[in-house]
């Protein structure tokens, strides 16, 4: 078929991985999807900057918004980041104007991704939005497709890499959690807004958008009962180690008699369990279907290649050709999440 033409917009660390994957890969990717995947477009706020990859085939944007509307792109690849703004208002002019959206982008999708939804599926248009949740983990494409035939019981998992670098750092270096923090700073694993990983919003974003795909339900992001990892003492550490436990900011969501039940706070787990052994920036995910049972996912929740690895299977299945609905079910059909965390003891 035609070649499918991809629109950039970001070209830091995520963006940058894109391009070099569409770049080393297009053999493969042409094999696998049956047609040529190609950059025609890219942007980012500053032209002059050095970017760690051949870009000089691509026209230029420095608007967003311009880069989305453009005639010569299929797919707009968001890959900017913040959930007002440029990010969400070039999702919304790409879609207008025809193209598909695939995203990294947890928060804007935790925020606004009813609406979004709406809009793509009345205009026949798809979001996809794997990078989102857990890096590089398939989880999505678990849920939606692989788990098709399951009743989803239980979804929970490690979903912020930062905050479990800082606390497995605090347990095997004995250090506070400011000096950790600090250097966590230093290595540029926290967020522009470091509150976004250590008060759990981030992993919150991400555990509202699983519970929507697994549970059918409207995004609820303001219904996650969230607590963050910045009370955590190297004390509460030791005790928890004493008593044959780790702390780890666990997100669970679950159907009740009551509603949907969300919460991402900090958790006593076995040390002897696949979650109580996850260390430094690794992710994991488990889920329970009623016909498989449980299913653990687990790797690198962040970082260049890891999340360009996930954008570019979204980008995959949309040059296959497969439309999947942006939470695996009509935005329309999707019911309300009754706000059963709320009331939860
Ligand atoms: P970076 O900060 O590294 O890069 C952001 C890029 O977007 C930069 O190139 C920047 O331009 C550009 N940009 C920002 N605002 C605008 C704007 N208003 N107009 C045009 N360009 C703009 O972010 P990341 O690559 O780390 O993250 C991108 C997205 O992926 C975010 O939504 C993030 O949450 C998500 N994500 C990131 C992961 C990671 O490991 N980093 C993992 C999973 C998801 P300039 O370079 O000129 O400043
Ligand atoms: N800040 C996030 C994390 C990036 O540490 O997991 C990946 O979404």
């Amino acid at each position: 078929g035609p070649a499918l033409r991809l629109g950039i917009a970001g070209l830091g660390t995520v963006g940058i991985g894109v391009v070099k994957i569409v770049q080393r890969h297009a053999e493969l990717l042409a094999a696998r999807t049956g047609r040529r995947v190609e950059i025609t477009a890219v942007c980012a706020r500053d032209r002059t900057k050095n970017r760690d990859a051949d870009l000089s085939g691509y026209a230029w944007e420095t608007d967003a918004v311009s880069l989305a509307k453009r005639d010569d792109i299929d797919v707009f690849v968001e890959l900017m980041g913040g959930h007002e703004g440029a990010a969400k208002d070039a999702t919304e002019a790409a879609l207008k104007t025809g193209k598909d959206v695939v995203t990294a982008n947890k928060a804007l999708l935790a925020h606004h991704g009813q609406s979004l939804a709406e809009l793509a599926e009345s205009l026949g248009r798809v979001i996809r939005f794997e990078a989102a949740v857990a890096g590089g983990i398939p989880v999505i494409k678990t849920l939606t497709e692989g788990m098709a035939g399951n009743q989803i019981r239980r979804v929970m998992g490690v979903m912020n890499g930062t905050c479990n670098y800082i606390l497995t750092r605090m347990e095997d270096a004995g250090l506070p959690y400011a000096t950790v923090f600090e250097e966590a700073r230093q290595l540029g694993y926290l967020e522009a807004d470091p509150n976004l990983d250590v008060g759990g919003i981030d992993a919150g974003h991400k555990l509202s958008l699983l519970a929507s795909i697994a549970f059918g339900t409207k995004v609820a992001f303001d219904d996650v009962v969230l607590e963050g990892i910045g009370r955590i003492s190297i004390d509460d550490i030791r005790r928890a180690g004493d008593m044959g436990y780790k702390i780890k900011l666990l997100g669970v969501a679950q159907m009740t008699g009551r509603g949907l039940e969300q919460r991402m706070t900090p958790c006593l787990v076995p040390a002897t369990s696949a979650l109580g052994q996850l260390s430094g920036g690794t992710n994991m995910v488990v889920i329970e279907g009623d016909s498989v049972g449980q299913i653990v996912l687990r790797g690198a929740g962040a970082g260049e290649g890891p999340t360009a690895s996930a954008v570019m299977g979204d980008v995959s299945d949309i040059a296959r050709g497969l439309r999947l609905p942006t939470f695996g079910i009509p935005a329309a059909q999707l019911s309300d999440a009754t706000h059963a965390s709320a009331t939860a003891p």
